[in-house]
């Protein structure tokens, strides 16, 4: 049973951590700035959204799911690029040294700071007299901060290794291995969820900019000649508010549109846009403050073709909870260049194919006279070259462990019509990237509502997040009340239908607790419940109340999760 606090302070954190959705970690020790830990309630929230996340990507769309080391090895992050191309703009005081992250000193100023320059940057401090905001002075020059946290895997330092800053390369560098879990075959969907590390420059906002945070990653392995996905007729009336790249303007469109006037760049794309939409709902999201915004081309990652933010409006401003990306063929390229392993699709043609291939030939004549009794062995190692290794008109091939160059006139290139079976293509990436505690607390601050005159908190989550799904309430802890009000929450309570049993204060102070929880709906046993064996259920949105036979109160809740309208009971 998860243990619900009492009330003292009403803003949104305050609630959070007096209830135990959240705490800022190892307060006792002066806390650390980026990092909070989640307590009983804010587990049960976090658990609750991964398992509509699941129920979307595993369940609907067949997706498979890995766990995979959050230490990786420094090649990982040399070839996914996060080494060279993973780092914050950073500019410290020149007078108390405190680091800011140059963009958000200049966010008053421009649109969108992402996409300036360090120059700019510096300029920008210039011209709107920017200044240290602790102590008034100068800012310094802006240079890059890679994000990620370095430590050795082992004792010493012969293999250095980085916590992992998204969980995407964890499903990259087990492609081979995913690639023949699913028979060889596209389109292949894989996701994973778990910790993610960025040393965030300067986290003031929050849950918005952790240090350790959540993601929930899907990677979506596709042929490049081929996005598009089979459900999007199911979705395509369906509309979306998008902010594209050419316009910079707000614009809503049907997800059809979306792609027949080219601001999605294609079906699989706009499928998993529309896809995030649907799941942010179906998590409590408020409608009218989530947009799709795309990046500006100088925005965007390292590895990103085109990206689009779903972005919920908070306290913070518009806020990016989830980013959806083409990858392309980045990751698996890198990889496939860096380990020398390959990492391509064998895409079989539906009818063998005659195609004109240009090939190395060796010239046995040449061969013959100058190499004797090696001209046949080099002979095969010159047929076996791709057409690539020649290099200044040479060739170079090893024959018994002897380096031998070779110029023009030992081989020459012919083209010749051969039947394939298929080619190989590097699959392409869709990656929708979910930031769980973004969402978490999108979630919390769309459910939130203080009635200021009644100093009163009502989380209106929905019941399928909810962290409590029904308080269960004796109206007093005696006469056997008591005892009927355990056995509905025993009946009630299962691993899906977190139940809370509580006896004690007045009946509208135990409403008003699980109200600042968010529980949906409440049920309470009474003087009469003796006699004819009903009991009161409330909603807690409309406060309303029905009786209804305790026996089937299982049952009732069940119906009403699945989404029954109270109305209808
Ligand atoms: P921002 O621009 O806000 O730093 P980002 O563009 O770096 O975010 P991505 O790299 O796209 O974010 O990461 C994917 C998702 O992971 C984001 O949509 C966000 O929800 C989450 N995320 C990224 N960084 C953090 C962080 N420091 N704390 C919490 N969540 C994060
Ligand atoms: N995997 C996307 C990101 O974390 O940046």
């Amino acid at each position: 049973m998860i243990p619900v606090a009492d009330n003292s302070s009403n803003d949104l954190m305050s609630v959070c951590k007096r209830r135990g959705f959240i705490w800022p970690s190892f307060e006792m020790y002066g806390g650390v700035a980026g990092m909070y830990d989640y307590g009983p309630l804010g587990c049960a929230l976090k658990n609750n959204i991964v398992e509509m996340w699941r129920s979307i990507y595993k369940g609907r769309e067949g997706f498979v799911e890995i766990d995979s080391d959050t230490v990786n090895p420094r090649e990982v992050f040399k070839a996914s690029g996060h080494l060279d191309n993973f780092a914050d703009l950073i500019t410290y005081c020149q007078k108390c040294q405190a680091p800011y992250r140059a963009d958000h000193m200049v966010k008053d100023y421009y649109d969108n700071p992402d996409v300036l320059t360090p120059k700019q940057l510096e300029e920008a401090f210039v011209k709107y007299k920017i200044k240290c905001p602790a102590c008034g002075g100068d800012l310094g020059p802006v240079d890059e901060f890679n994000l990620m946290f370095r430590t050795n895997i082992g004792p010493g330092n012969a293999r250095v290794g980085y916590m992992r800053p998204e969980t995407a390369q964890g499903i990259f560098v087990n492609f081979s291995n995913l690639y023949r879990y699913n028979r060889e075959k596209l389109p292949m969907g894989v996701i994973q969820t778990g910790r993610s590390y960025r040393n965030e420059i300067a986290p003031r906002q929050g849950m918005i900019r952790l240090r350790e945070f959540n993601q929930m990653e899907v990677e979506l392995f596709v042929d490049p000649a081929d996005k598009d996905w089979a459900r999007f007729p199911e979705i395509e009336n369906e509309t979306l508010d998008l902010i594209p790249n050419t316009t910079l303007e707000l614009t809503t469109m049907t997800v059809k549109e979306a792609v027949e006037k080219g601001v999605i760049a294609n079906r699989v794309l706009a499928y998993f846009v529309y896809t995030t939409k649907q799941l942010l709902l179906s998590l409590g999201v408020d409608e009218k403050k989530l947009r799709f915004r795309e990046h500006e081309k100088d925005e965007m990652a390292h590895y990103a073709a085109d990206c689009w933010d779903a972005e919920a409006l908070l306290s913070y401003g518009w806020t990016e909870i989830v980013g959806i990306a083409d990858r392309g063929c980045w990751d698996l390229s890198r990889h496939a260049q860096f380990s020398g392993e390959d990492l391509s699709h064998f895409k079989k043609f539906d009818e063998p194919r005659e195609v004109e291939v240009e090939k190395i030939q060796p010239n046995s004549k040449a061969l013959g006279p100058v190499y004797k009794g090696k001209a046949k062995a080099i002979s095969d190692a010159i047929s076996a070259l791709p057409l690539s290794a020649i290099s200044d008109g040479k060739l170079k091939v090893t024959v018994d462990g002897e380096e031998i160059e070779l110029g023009s006139e030992f081989f020459q290139v012919i083209k010749r019509t051969e039947k394939v079976a298929g080619e190989r293509v590097i699959p392409h990436v869709i990656e929708p990237s979910h930031g769980l505690d973004r969402i978490f607390y999108t979630v919390l601050e769309h459910a939130y509502d203080y009635d200021e005159k009644e100093d009163y908190v009502v989380m209106h989550m929905a019941p399928a997040v909810a962290p409590i799904k029904v308080g269960v309430f004796p109206l007093m802890e005696k006469d056997g009340l008591d005892d009927m009000a355990k056995k509905i929450y025993e009946s009630v309570h299962t691993h899906r239908v977190e139940a809370y049993y509580d006896g004690s204060g007045t009946i509208g102070r135990r409403y008003a607790r699980m109200d600042e929880v968010g529980t949906p709906w409440c049920i309470t046993v009474d003087y009469d419940s003796l006699q004819d064996g009903t009991v009161t259920i409330r909603d807690r949105d409309s406060k309303e109340q029905k009786r209804i036979p305790s026996a089937d109160a299982a049952r009732i809740i069940d119906d009403l999760l699945a989404g029954k309208s109270f109305a209808d009971l």
